[in-house]
């Protein structure tokens, strides 16, 4: 392919879950908070969580729970989850990047596209730091940028004008259903990383970021 020849300008990257596995961590310690609440919880219903901010996640696992909660408890819960999240993450180093995430964002760049982050999460910073990936971003957005969370496409369309690129010129990359369909709502090829039974809304899935190869698209 030469430089500018392929059909898209940029590809917008999901970070939990896509560019290293802190989908992981997000589960471990929702876990906890829906233990300690006496709700069920098991990888399934954690499929609804991903991709969506942390009060929307809270509320989904308390609507499960015996009982309502007060929004202070609710807030105290929410602090309590992020601070065993962070406790997580903190030992973060660039070893943590998911195989085959620096070889796309690479040949992503080499083949002359941009390359976007679009990220939910509060902590989307401190994980680019960790994995010492923030230079390789064109643009990134996190949760402090958007109203929104996903599956509104909100996040998506930010991340492409802040590009100077129309969706349509955008490849989206999630792991999470909430992720795919922002990408879809905003009007992008949607590329999968997980289940295609899981992610039913992608235009391709793949297992990992092994098999991302842009001349696929
Ligand atoms: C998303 C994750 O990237 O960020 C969700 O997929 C998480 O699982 C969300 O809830 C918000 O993250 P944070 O770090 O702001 O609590
Ligand atoms: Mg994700």
């Amino acid at each position: 392919m030469s430089r500018t020849a392929g059909r898209y300008k940029a590809v917008i990257f999901d970070l939990d879950g896509v560019i290293t596995d802190t989908a992981h961590y997000h589960y471990l310690a929702w876990k906890r908070t829906a233990d300690s609440v006496g709700a069920p919880f098991d990888e399934e219903f954690n499929e609804q969580l991903k991709g969506v901010d942390r009060m929307g996640s809270l509320a989904l696992i308390l609507a499960r729970a015996p009982r309502s909660f007060s929004n202070e408890e609710k807030l105290a819960l929410a602090d309590a989850k992020n601070r065993h999240y962070q406790e997580l993450i903190a030992t973060m180093t660039p070893g943590d990047l998911l195989p085959g995430a620096l070889d796309a964002l690479e040949a992503v760049r080499a083949a002359g596209l941009k390359t976007g982050l679009a990220s939910v999460s509060k902590n989307a910073f401190t994980v680019l730091d960790r994995l010492g990936i923030r230079d390789r971003f064109d643009t990134v957005v996190d949760a402090a940028q958007i109203a929104n969370s996903k599956p509104h496409p909100e996040i998506f369309l930010t991340a492409a004008a802040q590009l100077g690129l129309a969706p349509v010129d955008c490849l989206g990359v999630e792991d999470a259903v909430a992720g795919v369909a922002s990408i879809k709502d905003a009007g992008m090829v949607a590329v999968g990383v997980g289940k295609p039974e899981v992610l039913t809304q992608a235009d391709r899935v793949i297992p990992s970021m092994l098999e991302f190869r842009l001349e696929d698209y």
